[in-house]
């Protein structure tokens, strides 16, 4: 196995992954709609490898033009990145999500069955959990109940659908990767999360405090059943994620398997703050408001089957992540 798609290819996790990818000898070609990543990730990439990768500026929504990239190559293994991910937005434009990461997957998966392309990576989500009694979610937990927002239930469907398809296609192999939270950039400081438009996530909202572009960090509650009483969540470092999809695809094999992909060590909104004060030797400002809507007090991953089963661990810290945070955050200053 030798020539991967990746789609997504220059956002944040995939841009980390194909990295990882060319470094293990794999040819990668990018598949990309530059929705919410800049072209210019083609060069980083090349800048930290030495080989860049081919560019396909193709919006999956587009079947005819993913057809031609698929006509063009001969692909072992499609890694599935692509999609919108922005939780709020997607109550906001349920219609938009469900457009783009389902009719996105389903174009993909229709590529993939006319080339015989048989082999799929894809990016799902923590947020298939839903509502669990346990805070540490196992791959065996009943998924796609309680889940609370269109974004969530489109990685609920798109995993329900891959189920589906591979029953079709016995030569089908696939493997959902559940990820947690990652954070962090490339230790390069040339690969970072760089967001088109106004962030929700945590870490990218602390790097545009840090660099002005937002006031201060609004910390959403300090009231949850936990030691601070901030909510706790499982970060894991972008590059340990990427590794795992390299490892992942020395363990494909007829059907589906679902891993998560986390550290299985849960951090505190005010251990990030305090983590990030740390590394960057400056005061965070912030301050405490309401909780927000649809945020569970903690969870974390049981990260015991992909220990186990793909010798797969992580290696780096949240002060790792931090570190690297910084490093990105002053090499990209303008
Ligand atoms: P990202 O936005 O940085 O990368 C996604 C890429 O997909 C972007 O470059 C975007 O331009 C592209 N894209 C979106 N719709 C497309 C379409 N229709 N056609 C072609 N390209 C399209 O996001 P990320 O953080 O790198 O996430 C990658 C994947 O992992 C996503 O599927 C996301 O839902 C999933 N995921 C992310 C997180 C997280 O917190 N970052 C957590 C769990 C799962
Ligand atoms: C982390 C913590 C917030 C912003 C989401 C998706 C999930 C997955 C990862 C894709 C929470 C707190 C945040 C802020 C804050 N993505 N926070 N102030 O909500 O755990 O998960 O991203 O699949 O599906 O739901 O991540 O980064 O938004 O929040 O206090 O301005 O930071 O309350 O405790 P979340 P997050």
């Amino acid at each position: 196995m030798n020539k991967i798609l990746a789609t997504g290819g220059t956002g944040y996790i995939g841009s980390h992954t194909v990295v990882e990818l060319i470094k293990a000898g794999y040819e990668v070609d990018i598949v990309d709609n530059l929705f919410n990543s800049k072209s210019t990730v083609i060069d980083k990439i090349e800048e930290i490898t030495g080989k860049k990768p081919n560019f396909y500026k193709v919006d999956l929504l587009d079947s005819e033009e993913l057809e031609k990239v698929f006509n063009q190559n001969e692909y072992d293994a499609v890694l599935h990145f692509a999609g919108l991910k922005a939780v709020g937005e997607s109550v906001e434009k349920p219609l938009l999500y469900f457009h783009n990461n389902i009719t996105g997957t389903i174009n993909l998966l229709k590529a993939m069955q006319n080339h015989h392309v048989d082999k799929l990576i894809f990016s799902s989500s923590a947020t298939v959990y839903g509502v669990q009694d346990s805070p540490e979610y196992i791959e065996t937990m009943q998924t796609g109940v309680g889940i609370s927002n269109p974004y969530g239930r489109t990685k609920y469907f798109i995993e329900e659908i891959i189920k589906d398809y591979a029953t079709s296609n016995p030569d089908f192999e696939a493997i959902l990767l559940r990820y947690f939270n990652p954070v962090g950039a490339h230790p390069s400081g040339l690969l970072g999360e760089d967001p088109n438009g106004i962030p929700n996530n945590l870490m990218p909202i602390i790097m545009r405090v840090w660099d002005g572009r937002i006031d201060q960090l609004s910390v959403y509650g300090n009231d949850y059943p936990t030691a601070d009483g901030t909510c706790r969540r499982d970060y894991i470092h972008v590059v340990d994620l990427a590794k795992g999809h390299v490892i992942c695809l020395n363990h494909l094999k007829k059907g589906v398997e679902v891993y998560n992909l986390g550290t299985g060590e849960p951090s505190s909104v005010m251990e990030i703050i305090n983590a990030f004060e740390k590394a960057s030797n400056e005061k965070l400002p912030y301050k405490i408001i309401e909780r927000r809507a649809g945020d569970l007090p903690e969870f974390w991953a049981d990260a015991h089957k992909a220990n186990s089963e793909l010798g797969w661990h992580t290696e780096l810290t949240i002060d790792d992540a931090m570190r690297d945070t910084i490093n990105y955050l002053k090499k990209n200053k303008d």
